[in-house]
């Protein structure tokens, strides 16, 4: 079955390191290049692809429930920039269907003009992140290598989407593994109600990772971490939609918060391969957001103390990588931020991240967790909660502003990665009024005042003293 199939397959993958540039076929199960061990991508034949002469084609593609799996998701309206596998095999549970949200609001905490702001909601998927639209392609991968059992390492959304993807489709079983107390209780409730099996290691996500990695390599489990290039396909699809709902123009700024940097790869790639077809003409500036207390890519990139780490055409100095973890682990360093999501020491996708910077003119920047939690604040009462980590990428454009690097009048997006309900502790904790609670949830993480917090009233059950606070 596998044999026939690749004959019409337009697609394989291949070593990102243009001085290995190894190719492998598509249904090989792989995290990293057999031969020099860096990345993969998938790549395609894009000459036998039909490609659309212009991106209003996918405009037939709009949403609806009974139009096929281009109209039901939001990963797979556009198909011919994806097409790893036939379309009868696309695995979705309606992924992406998420919108660019015109954030007033906000935009004015910000300090962009009204109307050039806006927020990609990927909170509406599915598992409430953006994960699922990595796990729509990693799943469609994984069931058509037979794969029976899949796994990640997570600090909880990947975790959940995972958790999802195998109780909605029964394609997969799920093994997810997360460090102990690291992961904010929504995302752990999530996995747990699932079904998936929950492994608790001592450790943070980097031990997390580094254990999955060894056990899939070894056992044959599926990995659906974003070093699974498939993954990363599916994530692309978010800056379609984001031009999509802007009638296809091309905002200046894209602001992600990063992590493990699957994003920002995945964004990167996606322009790479939309300017190669000269589908667009203009490429947008990157802005990748670390939390302060996890900010391994700012250190590395920006003015950090192991100085200016970049691309370089894909011979980015490995040394200076080698030295910086070294380093870290010398001096017992570890990630610690409020933004548990992205809270981790050594992001897996860091080179294809440095391509993405190249090729998008991006910088990079790291906010404090009071920044954080104050953008946040600013985000729900603008009407768009969401999670700590994504609320890195609104302080980072409030700084970005500040510092003259955005201009007012830019079109501006910022991708809300995960739902306002994932952790709710922290957002109790910052409105409510009970110091212990605040101390102990945000007081680790050098939060001293919750400078937009919506207090809740207490007083007596009579009409009268209510009526005083009305
Ligand atoms: N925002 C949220 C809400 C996330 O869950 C993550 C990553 C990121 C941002 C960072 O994205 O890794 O692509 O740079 N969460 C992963 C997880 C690590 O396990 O759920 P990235």
């Amino acid at each position: 079955m596998v044999t026939n199939l690749r004959k019409i397959i337009m697609a394989y993958q291949v070593c990102i390191n243009p001085d290995c540039g190894c190719r492998y076929e598509i249904d090989r199960v792989l995290h990293s290049c057999n031969v020099c061990g860096e990345l993969l991508d998938v790549d395609y034949e894009w000459d036998l692809i039909p490609v659309p002469d212009s991106l209003c084609y996918f405009d037939r593609y709009r949403f609806s429930s009974s139009g096929g799996v281009r109209n039901f998701s939001g990963v797979w309206r556009y198909y011919e920039f994806l097409s790893f596998l036939p379309l009868e095999r696309l695995v979705s549970i309606g992924e992406g269907r998420t919108i660019l949200q015109d954030a007033r609001f906000v935009s004015s905490f910000v300090g962009i003009d009204a109307g050039r702001f806006f927020l990609q909601y990927e909170g509406f998927n599915p598992s409430g992140s953006f994960k699922d639209n990595g796990m729509a392609a990693a799943f469609t991968h994984g069931s058509f290598v037979g794969a029976k059992q899949a796994a990640c390492a997570s600090t909880g959304n990947t975790s959940a989407s995972l958790a999802i993807y195998s109780a909605a489709t029964r394609l997969m079983e799920a093994v997810v593994f997360v460090g102990s107390g690291k992961i904010a209780y929504g995302k752990l409730s999530q996995a747990l109600d699932y079904g998936s099996k929950t492994i608790q290691i001592d450790g943070d996500f980097d031990d997390a990772l580094l254990r999955v990695r060894q056990i899939a390599s070894e056992s044959g489990i599926y990995l659906v971490n974003s070093v699974n290039p498939f993954r990363l396909e599916g994530q692309k699809t978010i800056m379609y939609r984001v031009l999509d709902d802007l009638g296809w123009r091309v905002p200046d700024w894209i602001i992600v918060p990063g992590g493990n940097l699957g994003n920002a790869s995945a964004f990167g790639k996606a322009f790479i391969e939309l300017r190669k077809l000269g589908l667009i003409d203009k490429t947008p500036r990157i802005a990748i957001i670390n939390a302060a207390g996890s900010n391994t890519l700012h250190q590395l990139y920006g003015d950090g103390e192991a100085g200016k780490l970049r691309w370089n055409g894909g011979r980015y100095d490995k040394v200076m990588v080698k030295n910086f973890y070294d380093k870290m682990t010398a001096e017992s360093r570890r990630a610690h931020t409020i933004a548990s999501a992205i809270e981790i020491n050594r992001p897996a996708n860091l080179s294809k991240a440095l391509r993405t910077l190249e090729f998008c003119n991006g910088v990079v920047r790291e906010v404090t967790d009071q920044e954080i939690m104050d953008a946040k604040a600013i985000i729900g009462a603008g009407g768009f909660g969401c999670e700590p980590a994504s609320a890195a990428s609104v302080a980072g454009a409030k700084k970005l502003v500040e510092e003259g690097i955005i201009d007012k009048e830019q079109l501006t997006v910022c991708i809300l990665t995960g739902h306002q309900l994932k952790d709710p502790n922290a957002t109790v904790a910052y409105h409510g009024t009970d110091q212990n609670f605040f101390k102990n949830t945000l007081g680790k993480f050098n939060i001293t005042s919750a400078n937009f917090a919506n207090k809740p009233i207490s007083t007596p059950n009579e009409k009268n003293e209510i009526l005083k606070h009305l």
